[in-house]
């Protein structure tokens, strides 16, 4: 059974049980600020188990766009993906535990539907808390259907199911199916992973408060859920998922682009194919969310970023995400025609994220292994990492474990509380442009700004400092103490002096070091900003040394031509100069 015709069966088994046909709702949550992205096909429809009226009636069935990054670190697995679609219907107040039982044991093994074999399933059961009764209805309805008591397992709260920590909730019923090469045992037990959770049932009757009461709704609903991808599998007699024709065409074509095997390489491939997909369905969503460093965009960062770290890691050469984003939409657009409307954005957004990160990876990757034997990776180094070459934390966090150290993540977030700090607080402006964007043109003007810095001082004025920065991928910003305005000879010596060490290409060095040391070796500061303790300095050979947080080229050359736009007082004493590199 492909996809398509395991959806096609699950929507018409449910419209023949009187379900109304819905479609997908976006895969970002319009009325719940609670969640970045839906987590569960129920989300869109809380106001109706809440108890609104749903234009469709009571009876709902659909296929949702689902994504979620709590298991992160399982995807590569056989059972985790990052982007899922799940199959539900709903009752909204309508019909209960009866005939949700019975309808879901008549779809899976009614000959007519997917024609399970009883013996290979497996159910759960509530057990009951101090609010909610031990689900003996529920017990009772499976035994009658025909599923053996040995079969039948009463658990805990892996039976009450809520999306996060209030709103709708209810004891579940999940159904298992086994998957072992060997016959399925007699007695189920719920923690042998070749038992595999399949669907869920929700007897949505209560709704839990902040407070943590759990009080009973309006009405009583039914939510299910059935992973489209884990199920597919399953009934296929497939290992996963990535087995499976939603995601061999992606598979396939990283195996031509990687020149390996997929067979040697599963884990990573998995992964990779995992994380484009999603990615292409975040960008292609109705309600789009684009790469940032915030909330969503943040999410979608790390997928193409780890998406990209992965793909070198199996020999992809240059950019490869569009081919498969291609790919993706030529396998899903049919179902999802959002993704051909938005196919240019798609690829631009994916090149260009990609572009980005891939010219800093290796450089950043480098800069790791030297930080390795310090056996340990410091809030400060983390952050480097994150700012310099964009590596998110988790990034930082995967490389660590595979090398057995750990990330001062305390640290890190210190380090990056302190540079929001500094950034809002508008005495220092310097990296708003470059935290924002670390894009290899504004790497290059930054660098040219502390050659600036120095070259005023040398052909000007050893008083001059500087009073502020600001850099744009279009240009870079520089304000300093000063009295009067250059005349056009000062400026074009300013200018040639820069060139002049542009060309002398020499390297640039970050270092960390005490403050006291910084201060004693002369190093820039900016004027009224605060530094902590321990601060980082970039030299540029022995030309300039400033504190500084970087991003940097590692070569004055880099820069290229350096060319002043513009001179003019901003303020008593303050001057600016607008520049650009060529
Ligand atoms: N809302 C339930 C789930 O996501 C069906 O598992």
């Amino acid at each position: 059974m492909n996809a398509p015709q395991l959806i096609q069966k699950y929507l018409d088994f449910f419209k023949s049980k009187g379900h109304a046909i819905i479609p997908s709702a976006s895969l970002i949550p319009s009325n719940d600020a609670s969640v970045l992205f839906n987590t569960a096909g129920m989300q869109p429809l809380v106001p109706y188990l809440m108890g609104g009226k749903h234009p469709q009636g009571t009876r709902l069935v659909n296929v949702q766009k689902c994504l979620r990054t709590v298991d992160f670190d399982s995807i590569g697995d056989d059972t985790h993906n990052t982007f899922f679609q799940m199959l539900g219907n709903w009752s909204l107040g309508d019909y209960f535990k009866k005939e949700a039982i019975e309808w879901s044991f008549e779809f899976l093994t009614s000959k007519k539907w997917l024609n399970l074999p009883v013996k290979k399933l497996a159910v759960t059961v509530y057990q009951g808390d101090r609010n909610v009764p031990r689900d003996e209805e529920s017990y009772a309805l499976w035994r009658s259907v025909g599923i053996p008591e040995e079969r039948i397992a009463f658990q805990g709260k892996d039976n009450f199911w809520i999306a996060g920590e209030t709103g709708p909730c209810g004891p579940s019923t999940e159904m298992f199916y086994w998957t072992g090469e060997s016959v399925a045992p007699q007695k189920f037990d719920p923690t042998d992973a070749r038992w595999v959770e399949i669907w869920n049932d929700v007897f949505m009757a209560y709704n839990k408060k902040e407070d943590g009461t759990v009080l009973p709704l309006k009405q009583k609903n039914v939510d299910t859920g059935m992973g489209l991808e884990r199920t597919l599998a399953v009934i296929n007699g497939q290992k996963s998922a990535y087995e499976t024709d939603l995601f061999q065409p992606i598979i396939k074509t990283i195996e031509e682009l990687s020149v390996k095997k997929y067979s040697s390489e599963q884990r990573s491939m998995r992964i990779i194919a995992d994380h484009i997909r999603a990615a292409v369905f975040i960008i292609g969503d109705e309600n789009a969310v684009l790469p940032s460093n915030v909330d969503r965009g943040y999410i979608l960062r790390r997928l193409i970023r780890r998406a990209v770290r992965y793909g070198k890691m199996v020999g992809i050469f240059g950019a490869f995400l569009v081919d498969l984003a291609e790919i993706v939409i030529l396998s899903y657009g049919n179902d999802y025609s959002e993704l051909k409307i938005n196919k240019e954005r798609i690829k631009t957004e994916l090149y260009n994220e990609e572009s980005k990160f891939g010219k800093t990876l290796e450089k950043g990757l480098h800069e790791f292994e030297r930080m390795v034997p310090l056996g340990k990776i410091s809030g400060i180094n983390a952050f480097l990492l994150f700012q310099s070459y964009g590596f998110p934390l988790e990034m930082t966090e995967e490389l660590a474990s595979e090398k057995n150290i750990k990330v001062d993540i305390k640290g890190f977030l210190a380090e990056y509380e302190k540079h929001k700090e500094l950034s809002r607080t508008g005495a220092e402006k310097k990296f708003k442009g470059g935290l924002a964007d670390s894009s290899p043109v504004v790497i290059r003007l930054h660098t040219a700004t502390h050659l600036l810095n120095e070259a005023l001082r040398k052909v000007i004025s050893p008083t001059i400092h500087q009073k502020g920065s600001n850099i744009t991928p279009e240009r870079l910003r520089f304000d300093f103490s000063f009295e009067r305005k250059l005349t056009p000879e000062e400026g074009k010596k300013v200018e040639d002096e820069v060139n002049r060490v542009v060309k002398l290409d020499l390297a640039v060095i970050r270092k960390e070091m005490p403050i006291k040391e910084a201060e004693k070796l002369g190093a820039e500061k900016e004027f009224g900003q605060k530094y902590p303790d321990k601060v980082s300095v970039y030299f540029v050979g022995d030309y300039s040394k400033e504190f500084c947080g970087g991003p940097h080229v590692t070569h004055t050359a880099e820069i290229g031509k350096f060319k002043i736009l513009k001179e003019e007082a901003v303020a008593a004493g303050v001057r600016r100069i607008k520049a650009i590199v060529e």
